[in-house]
């Protein structure tokens, strides 16, 4: 299945479905961000796939960049888009096109600490456990139906980036998973909802 990912950060996430394609049927066509100068696209073109940077500021105003970010994955001709480490809000335009086959992974065990700092809310809010949330983005934020959730437990001495990392690697592992499920169950036709095991 051709998979598009969008990324805003280091790409860890993006490398592990990197690592992973070839195999379980997952072919990683492109790489679209909403900055320049992150390791996400220079992991992109280590790896031979097109990477393209849609910026909120080449555009009028926020609808126009969602519109243009559509048709930049557009171009792609995906069956699923990951989000992965990607920090906008996907609008209208964008779900009216690739809802139903978007998934998104946040570091916190939805619907617990949703949004940009959820690894940080859930430190400074002192739970035991939190974890890590594999779901189809419905047009909230953090909101849709859950696929996949994982625990990582809190450890006293955790700075925000020490439980960070750790999450990680369960969303990793999970976001591979998910995505490999996906695609054995069908979401190899550009415009069939995925079906979800
Ligand atoms: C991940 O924890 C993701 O859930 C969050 O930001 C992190 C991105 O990590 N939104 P990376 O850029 O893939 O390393």
């Amino acid at each position: 299945a051709r998979v598009v990912v969008l990324a805003s950060g280091s790409g860890s996430l993006l490398q592990a479905l990197l690592d992973e394609a070839g195999t379980s049927g997952i072919a990683v066509v492109g790489v679209v961000t909403d900055r320049t100068g992150i390791a996400a696209l220079d992991r992109a073109r280590a790896a031979g796939t097109e990477a393209v940077a849609v910026l909120v500021s080449d555009h009028p105003d926020r609808a126009a960049w969602d519109a243009a970010l559509a048709a930049t994955v557009a171009g792609f001709e995906p069956d699923l888009v990951v989000s992965a480490g990607f920090m906008k809000v996907l609008g209208p335009a964008f779900l009216a096109r690739f809802g139903g086959r978007t998934i998104n992974t946040h570091p916190a065990l939805l619907p617990a600490f949703p949004g940009a700092h959820g690894v940080r809310d859930a430190l400074a809010y002192g739970v035991k456990v939190t974890g890590a949330t594999v779901h189809l983005v419905d047009d909230g934020v953090d909101t849709g139906p859950v696929l996949a959730q994982e625990a990582v437990v809190v450890d006293p001495d955790d700075t925000e980036e020490t439980l960070h990392e750790r999450i990680k690697v369960v969303e990793r592992r999970m976001l591979v998973e998910t995505v490999a499920a996906l695609v054995r169950h069908g979401a190899t036709t550009t415009g069939r909802t995925v079906r979800i095991p």
